[in-house]
């Protein structure tokens, strides 16, 4: 095992955090290796390589997630208690963040494998989805690994209203689909508690010579 320690330290150091200041342990210029480092050695079905990633920070940061909220807001149909229950998080877990990163899959790459490939139209998909996990993964850990807190967000799956707002800011192009946001700054606070279900009952093992 001496051989994956490293990794796994590096693994179990990874956690959510909400709690974010605007601060920074990279420069922006090491930020935008570590992203693309990790772009570049993703996994992806076939390599299609469908992954896309754009990095904001500062006041874009703050911008993306008024839009989002905006967004959100319009969903909750004028529920008060609603609106303040996401407001305090947008403003105090998110918001307070140095930079977002948001992940993508350009569904032309996704289509292109479909046309190509018409057995596994309906798989192709879920490839898109568990590639853009890992990738996710991959970044979430080493930024951990660099002394930087994160979380993982889904608003710009919610409706295809936040998602549109949201890409039409940033100029990304439309075959763009958003998988997921990821928050990030040096954390204010740790982590919270977390429980872990008896493994006996989530992994089964049948050895055999
Ligand atoms: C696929 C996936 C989707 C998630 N979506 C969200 C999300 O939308 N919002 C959020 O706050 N956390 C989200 N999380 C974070 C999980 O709640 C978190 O990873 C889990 O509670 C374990 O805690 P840990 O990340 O500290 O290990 C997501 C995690 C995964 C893997």
């Amino acid at each position: 095992m001496s051989a994956s320690a490293a990794f796994f330290d590096a693994v179990e150091a990874r956690r959510t955090s909400y709690a974010l200041t605007n601060k920074s342990t990279l420069s922006d210029s090491e930020l935008q290796a570590l992203v693309e480092r990790a772009v570049k050695h993703a996994p992806s079905s076939f390599n299609s390589q469908s992954a896309r990633v754009v990095i904001i920070t500062g006041q874009k940061h703050r911008e993306l997630w008024d839009t989002v909220f905006a967004g959100l807001k319009n969903t909750l149909g004028g529920n008060e208690q609603q609106e303040n229950y996401y407001k305090e998080k947008f403003e105090n877990s998110y918001k307070t963040g140095y930079g977002t990163i948001l992940f993508y899959e350009d569904q032309a790459v996704v289509n292109t494998f479909i046309t190509k490939f018409p057995t596994l139209a309906q798989a192709f998909p879920v490839f898109s989805q568990n590639s853009a996990g890992m990738l996710q993964y991959i970044v979430w850990t080493a930024l951990a690994k660099e002394g930087l807190g994160a979380s993982l967000q889904h608003y710009g799956a919610i409706t295809p209203e936040i998602e549109t707002a949201v890409t039409a800011g940033l100029g990304v192009p439309t075959t763009w689909k958003s998988t997921a946001m990821m928050p990030f700054g040096v954390p204010s606070a740790g982590p919270g508690e977390k429980t872990f279900q008896p493994l006996e009952e989530r992994v089964k093992t049948i050895f055999s010579a």
